[in-house]
């Protein structure tokens, strides 16, 4: 049973017949005050009018007996202190590590959800800029599939619009034979370029040929089509390159060109309700009242735009797969384009909850990073260095170019996702890399630690991959110091760490779960002998640190960080 269940039995005891539904019991914010805390007494007495002292002694009265806590202290106004007891403590660690995916509860069961991430826009390269939707939305796919949703991982491409006519022309026109048959994102990007300036010439010639050609491409023809296919074909393959390094997977890559023929419709259907209404030529959907302006959902030249792609698409989804909620991960500039759709598809009748997860501005080395600009580090180049600079880390202790692939991305991704996803980040190498303080090399380094220290009291595994082997089942947990108990009690809130990250859409909050449960693990090791000590607190001792490994490298694996055994 759950704390807060017990305690919820003891207020309905103390209390019969009134509703104690929303207690609650939260880990001590200072182990002075014990190891849990109660503040409901204090809530409840308002309510009742009563003496919340008197109320919490009453519940404090009722736990009695009960051998989950040791102590029970009504502190201040009527703040239950709870302390509980070894022999509860050591059976929740067993329960704990004996239950897959350390305890994570099935909450999704039966539940669908869309992840919408990363979804760069087609015909260029990935940037610096790239990362945080696809490092932050992989964490959050990862975070719902370990809670037993049913996922489905979109790359939602920016695979259509004017810039194809732009590209088609310059493809034509601009490229060498060489660079035509061995077509690669780069010589695209590069067409892409060339065209653009030329397309801003003064007698408009080239820009009206651009125009044509995307003209041709929308109205079906079929050298422009599938000249546009293999732009994209090619483009889905870099991509790919780059997720594989990071190890990101989609279930599908429906770009906004799915959704072209619907489109049509979800105008029609606006207009039918009388939700978008002609202005100036386009057709709009005034949400002024909301105080979200007004939302075009087709230009004056008849051209549909984001919104409506936006909205084809949610109905796409809705019919193909009734998900119960739909995510998306874009950066935050994008959230009033996102609050209109949302408020647009509520009033046509969708009742999917739609998320949108923002996230803040990133600079690279205290310096602004601007799209504009064209001159963005690539992604590619990004994950070489990193590779190169924790090369340099990892050589002398032998370790190899896949050791350095793991350490060298898991630092660039936990560098951000060690930050609440809203706040701007500013990513430099060393704090990424840093092998002490907040991040993802210190953590991976816990992880080996635990690991070598398992393996040399001789209840690990050489091998390769996968958590430290099982130790003996006759060995049962046996909390006794403080720094033993204030490690275990955080062990134990390990599944409520990852329902509290999916709830919040925030990865950052079990990175932060990770590192405190790090820093724990770090002062019970510095203060408590392990290897030394006398047989029965060697075994007990052992079983805790293994928990611990389980528990981050589980939680790591959550994050999209790789666990290395020997660093
Ligand atoms: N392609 C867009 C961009 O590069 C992101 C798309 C996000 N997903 C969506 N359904 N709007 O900013």
């Amino acid at each position: 049973m759950e704390l807060s269940d017990i305690v919820k039995a003891a207020f309905e005891k103390a209390y019969p017949g009134e509703d104690f539904g929303g207690v609650r019991v939260l880990p001590a914010t200072d182990p002075k005050f014990g190891d849990y805390q109660c503040n409901d007494a204090l809530k409840f007495a308002k309510k009742a009018k009563a003496n919340p002292r008197e109320v919490g002694a009453k519940v404090a009265e009722a736990l009695k007996g009960n051998d989950v806590f040791e102590k029970v202290e009504i502190a201040g106004p009527g703040f239950l202190n709870l302390t509980v007891s070894s022999a509860w403590l050591n059976s929740q660690l067993a329960d704990l590590g004996s239950r897959p995916r350390c305890g994570i509860p099935q909450k999704g069961a039966g539940k669908k959800v869309v992840i919408d991430y990363s979804s760069p826009n087609a015909a260029k390269q990935m940037h610096i800029g790239h990362i945080r939707s696809t490092v932050i939305g992989c964490a959050i796919d990862r975070i719902f599939r370990s809670l037993g949703y049913d996922v489905i991982a979109d790359n939602h491409l920016g695979d259509w619009g004017t810039q194809f006519g732009i590209l088609i022309k310059g493809y034509r026109e601009l490229l060498t034979d060489d660079e035509r048959e061995n077509l690669t994102v780069a010589n695209l990007e590069k067409c892409y370029v060339l065209s653009a300036a030329k397309a801003k010439e003064e007698d408009g010639v080239w820009k009206d040929a651009c125009k044509q050609e995307l003209v041709k491409l929308q109205q079906g023809d079929k050298d422009n089509l599938a000249l546009w296919k293999r732009f994209i074909d090619i483009s889905i393959g870099e991509f790919d390159r780059m997720y594989a390094k990071l190890g990101v997977k989609f279930d599908t890559y429906r770009g906004e060109s799915y959704y072209n023929d619907t489109m049509p419709g979800i105008v029609a259907k606006l207009q039918e309700m009388g939700l978008a209404v002609e202005s100036e030529g386009a057709l709009v959907v005034n949400l002024e009242s909301e105080k979200l302006g007004v939302a075009i959902v087709r230009k004056s030249d008849g051209g549909y735009n984001y919104t409506t792609s936006d909205l084809a698409c949610v109905k796409t989804r809705v019919e193909e797969y009734d998900p119960e909620r739909i995510i998306y991960v874009t950066d935050a500039r994008q959230q009033l384009h996102f609050k209109q759709w949302f408020s647009i598809a509520a009033k046509m009748g969708y009742t999917t909850k739609l998320v949108h997860v923002p996230f803040g501005l990133m600079s690279f080395q205290g310096k602004a990073i601007s799209t504009r600009e064209g001159n963005l580090i690539k992604l590619d180049e990004l994950l070489a260095e990193a590779k190169r600079r924790a090369y340099d880390i990892v050589k002398e202790r032998g370790g190899d170019e896949k050791l350095a692939e793991q350490i060298g991305y898991g630092a660039v991704k936990y560098s951000d996702l060690s930050h609440d996803p809203i706040t701007d980040i500013d990513f430099s190498w060393d704090k990424a890399l840093a092998l002490e303080g907040n991040s993802g090399p210190y953590l991976q380094y816990a992880y080996a630690r635990v690991c070598s220290l398992l393996e040399k009291a001789g209840s690990g595994t050489d091998g390769a991959s996968g958590a430290p082997e099982p130790m003996p089942k006759d060995v049962g947990f046996a909390v006794s110091t403080s720094s033993e108990k204030r490690l275990a009690l955080q062990l134990l809130e390990f599944p409520g760490a990852v329902v509290r990250a999916a709830e919040a859409y925030k990865p950052s909050v079990l990175a932060d779960y990770l590192f405190q449960a790090a820093q724990l693990y770090s002062s019970f090791y510095q203060s408590s002998p392990i290897l030394k000590s006398e047989p029965s607190v060697r075994a007990a001792r052992l079983k805790l640190c293994e928990l611990f490994g389980k528990v981050l490298s589980t939680g790591l694996g959550l994050l999209g960080i790789d666990t290395p055994r020997h660093i």
